[in-house]
């Protein structure tokens, strides 16, 4: 008798007569004809295996990643975002990921919702958890001279940092924005002169231009994290929320930004030119990000160390029960394993 050491026989596999039956049902259906292969990668089958290791760890933020993937800020402030950071924190501390919180706001008016943000019992010590806070809101501190809350509020969650958010048209966008007056790289600046922990820069969903990068990785940051264009777009939500038709008329500006795969670009140039000037060389290349494929295929390209942050993927697993999250980060796991064994980025400058 032969016995088929290597089939994959997992709890939903079929019978072989039932398999074989399947294929010839539904060969016509799996025609490729008219679908466009996809040209980032060369399929290179001959050259490796099955993978039978896990990921490779990754140093990032000074701590081990076992997945290379950022669990992108997205929420607090009410009881079903203390659900969702839960199970993404659970998340983090079983795939061995990192977290950025939603915007901390909430803990500068008071501690009604600090339970939201108290994941550090649940992630634990080995993986980060990054504090958000806006720019706008760390200029009204600067302003009103209370820099140290922004310690005492990191501090209170037991975060390793702070991520600043910049997010100027949402802003403009919300009827109740925020406005302010400093330039971001200033108002960074002032952050990084207060505090001594790491400080992680983002955008919400539109990205940034080449100048702006550059401004950034000149700059004493732990991580800059993309939020680019292409995904979850904020200028565009807070316009559907809008219910007096006052933010319609900015609608232009919702089309405005950079790509994850643009901002590798403008990354990559900006290293090339600069080299070891750079003080910040690790990017969380996030906005969009829908696939592992994309996160392969964007961290491979990118010349700075890197992993992918998802927000708008992750959320549609989180709100629910943990068994669902679960699956899905196993399965960005094992795709990116396959990529890694199989795949290899075309023109990888
Ligand atoms: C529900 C939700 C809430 C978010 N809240 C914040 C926030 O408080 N602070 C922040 O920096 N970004 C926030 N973001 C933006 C994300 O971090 C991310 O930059 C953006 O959604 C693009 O990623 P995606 O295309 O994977 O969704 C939020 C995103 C979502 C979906």
């Amino acid at each position: 008798m032969v016995t088929l050491i290597a089939s994959n026989q997992g709890p939903h596999a079929q019978p072989l007569e039932e398999r074989k039956s399947a294929h010839i049902d539904l060969a016509f259906a799996s025609q490729t004809e008219h679908a466009q292969a996809d040209s980032r990668f060369y399929y290179e089958p001959a050259l490796s295996g099955h993978p039978r290791s896990e990921l490779a760890p990754l140093s990032f933020l000074k701590k081990t990643f076992r997945t290379p993937i950022w669990v992108s800020s997205m929420t607090g402030g009410t009881e079903m975002a203390k659900i969702i950071n839960q199970n993404l924190a659970r998340a983090c501390a079983e795939f061995g990921m990192g977290m950025g919180l939603g915007s901390c706001r909430p803990l500068l008016e008071g501690n009604e919702r600090f339970e939201d943000f108290n994941l550090r019992p649940i992630i634990g010590n080995e993986q980060p958890l990054y504090a958000n806070l806006g720019v706008a809101q760390l200029e009204e501190l600067f302003a009103a001279k209370q820099g140290h809350r922004i310690i005492e509020l990191v501090e209170s969650i037991q975060a390793d940092g702070l991520i600043v958010h910049i997010n100027p048209l949402q802003e403009w966008f919300q009827p109740e924005g925020d406005r302010y007056f400093r330039s971001p790289v200033d108002i960074v600046s002032e952050v990084l002169d207060t505090v001594s922990f790491p400080v992680i820069v983002k955008e919400v969903g539109q990205g940034m231009g080449p100048e702006s990068i550059r401004a950034f990785l000149k700059m004493p940051i732990a991580a800059l994290d993309f939020g680019a264009f292409g995904g979850t777009n904020f200028s565009k939500l807070e316009m559907l929320r809008d219910k007096n038709g006052r933010a319609t008329r900015f609608e232009p500006l919702i089309t405005v930004g950079h790509t994850a795969y643009e901002m590798v670009q403008f990354v990559n140039e900006i290293y090339r030119q600069e080299g070891d000037k750079l003080a910040c060389k690790e990017i969380i290349i996030s906005g969009g990000v829908n696939t592992f494929l994309d996160g392969y295929y964007l961290t491979e390209s990118c010349h700075l160390s890197a992993v992918y942050g998802q927000a708008s993927a992750f959320l549609k697993h989180a709100a629910g029960n943990y068994e669902d999250l679960r699956i899905y980060v196993q399965s960005q796991i094992d795709g990116l394993r396959v990529a890694k064994a199989m795949l290899k980025v075309r023109n990888n400058q």
